[in-house]
């Protein structure tokens, strides 16, 4: 098994449903990653411990996906100078928007970069590991330019019914 690349971390295997969106963007792209329920509130400790683990092992970000008093990815960002990708998830409450606030407006000094709430964002932050991956591997440019290729070929397939 190659090292992992990436480290993806939420807080709830509750969030695993959305967030296996992320891993699954970094498999179809041949990337190593490695997906963990770490809560940045019920186990501070372990989470701590993993982002010195993810590091010695030579991972280039880590995508972080949490909700409600979304604190997760700030907290990594704020233990590493690894970029952290915050994706927020849809809460039950709030519908998310208590999960994207507390992600997105971090403290000038330590970023997050958040994405979309749910799984729309958890696939961007896959694609985007994927595009920093990208910068320093060609093979892996021109396999995220065929992607982007296809999509916008099946865009241009598609024709809408006629009004009959
Ligand atoms: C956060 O609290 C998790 O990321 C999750 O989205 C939310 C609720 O957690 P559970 O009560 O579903 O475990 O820490």
């Amino acid at each position: 098994m190659s090292k992992p690349l990436v480290a993806i971390v939420m807080g709830s295997s509750n969030d695993w449903e959305t967030m296996q969106q992320a891993a699954q963007q970094l498999q179809d792209f041949g990337v190593a990653y490695d997906a963990r329920v770490i809560s940045a509130h019920r186990s501070p400790d372990l989470l701590f411990d993993y982002i010195k683990e993810m590091t010695a092992q030579g991972v280039q970000c880590f995508i972080a996906g949490a909700g409600g008093a979304a604190h997760l990815a700030g907290v990594i960002a704020g233990k590493t100078t690894l970029p952290v990708l915050g994706v927020p998830m849809p809460s039950r409450h709030l519908n998310g928007m208590d999960s994207l606030l507390s992600t997105v407006q971090m403290p000038k000094g330590i970023p997050v970069a958040t994405f979309a709430i749910g799984e729309a964002g958890a696939a961007n932050a896959g694609l985007f590991a994927v595009a920093m991956l990208a910068l320093n591997d060609a093979g892996l440019a021109q396999k995220l330019a065929n992607y982007r290729r296809k999509q916008a070929e099946a865009i241009a397939t598609i024709t809408l019914p006629s009004l009959g």
